[in-house]
């Protein structure tokens, strides 16, 4: 009896086992073909091109806790290569040579801007503060541009100069520097916006009267200026504000994904090189105007002082006010 009741037992746990095996064995088309009929697959779910249209790129729900990871497919990240790989350096490159070259025809063709005559007197333009703060920026600017200028060009030009372990050495270094020279910038330029927006604020009937006249620099004059003239206000804005712009992006590239997804890292890289080459052009202009394109110039930001004669010639309006003073 109990032998029959053992029997039977086994033979339902054998039809249990066979029902429950049977989508495996039909194999995986089969299992499909069986579940298409029970539901209907695309009716809870989106189209990914669809998807792609309208989101621009594909994210799902992963259980990793990375929710970077989760994007699929990106295709500005093509768009982003294509930039990265062709539009910046091509833009960049020709908008630094073109920089150089025409300043580099200026001063052959017309030669610095003249100091017509010297006092012997001696003024002070800037004090220690405002000249450690000057060459703090500038100093971290110069290795921050260099270092940039290699992420970019390097590996294409230098690479093959110098060979792939030297290359690799001073690649490190430079991404050391660019990381840590950072700081002094962003302080330099804090320092800068605090000691200098209240000479740089535009000044009704001389700034645009200065700026009409081309600085005098096409007939030889010297409009009336303040402590900075126009063209040295417009520097100052720039300076600020593209160095606000540098310090914010560089920041979320120094701390990558910590606010922004896959796209707004591609922007804030965008950003970053485009504002971060049109400042090197702009610095170039400067470094230039304050060295060989000025005689006198860059007395006021190395000793501090300048000489009367060409203090009354560039910041007549500043001169009589320190001597009211
Ligand atoms: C070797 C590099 C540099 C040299 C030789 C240089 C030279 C000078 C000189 C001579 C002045 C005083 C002009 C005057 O008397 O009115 C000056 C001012 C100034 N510099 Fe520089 N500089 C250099 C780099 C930089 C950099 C990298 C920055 C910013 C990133 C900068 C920002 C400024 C600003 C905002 C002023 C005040 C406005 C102006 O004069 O244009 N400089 N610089």
């Amino acid at each position: 009896m109990t032998h029959g009741l053992n029997r039977i037992r086994a033979l339902v746990v054998m039809i249990a086992l066979a029902v429950a095996c049977l989508p495996a064995m039909t194999g995986p088309a089969g299992a499909q073909e069986a579940g298409a009929q029970a539901v209907n697959p695309t009716a809870m779910s989106v189209q990914a091109d669809d998807l792609l249209q309208q989101e621009g790129k594909l994210q799902g729900y992963l259980a990793q806790p990375d929710p970077k990871l989760a994007v699929l497919e990106q295709p500005q990240g093509r768009q982003w290569r294509v930039f990265h790989e062709s539009w910046l350096p091509w833009g960049a490159g020709i908008l630094i040579l073109a920089v150089v070259l025409l300043l580099g025809g200026v001063y052959l063709v017309k030669g610095p801007i003249q100091a017509d005559e010297v006092s012997g007197i001696k003024i002070l333009r800037f004090n220690v503060f405002e000249r450690f703060t000057h060459w703090l920026t500038a100093v971290s600017f110069i290795i921050l541009a260099l270092s940039g200028i290699n992420y970019i060009f390097g590996k294409r030009y230098l690479m093959p100069l110098i060979g792939p372990d030297a290359f690799g050495t001073l690649s490190q270094w430079g991404k050391y520097a660019h990381n840590y020279l950072a700081w002094p910038f962003m302080l330099g330029v804090l320092f800068m916006i605090v000691v200098w927006v209240k000479d740089n604020f535009p000044k009704r009937g001389v700034d645009w009267a200065w700026l009409k006249a081309g600085g005098g620099v096409f007939n030889n004059t010297h409009p009336s200026a303040g402590r900075f003239n126009a063209g040295q206000k417009l520097i100052f804005w720039w300076v600020a504000l593209a160095g606000i712009v540098m310090s914010v992006t560089g920041i979320m590239l120094l701390f990558p994904f910590a606010a922004f997804g896959v796209n707004g890292m591609q922007i804030t890289q965008v950003v970053h090189s485009v504002v971060g080459f049109l400042f090197i052009a702009v610095i170039i202009f400067h470094i230039y105007i304050g060295t060989l394109g000025m005689e006198g110039a860059y007395d006021a930001m190395g000793s501090g002082e300048v000489d009367v004669a060409w203090a009354r010639a560039h910041h007549d309006l500043w001169v009589e006010e320190q001597l009211r003073r």
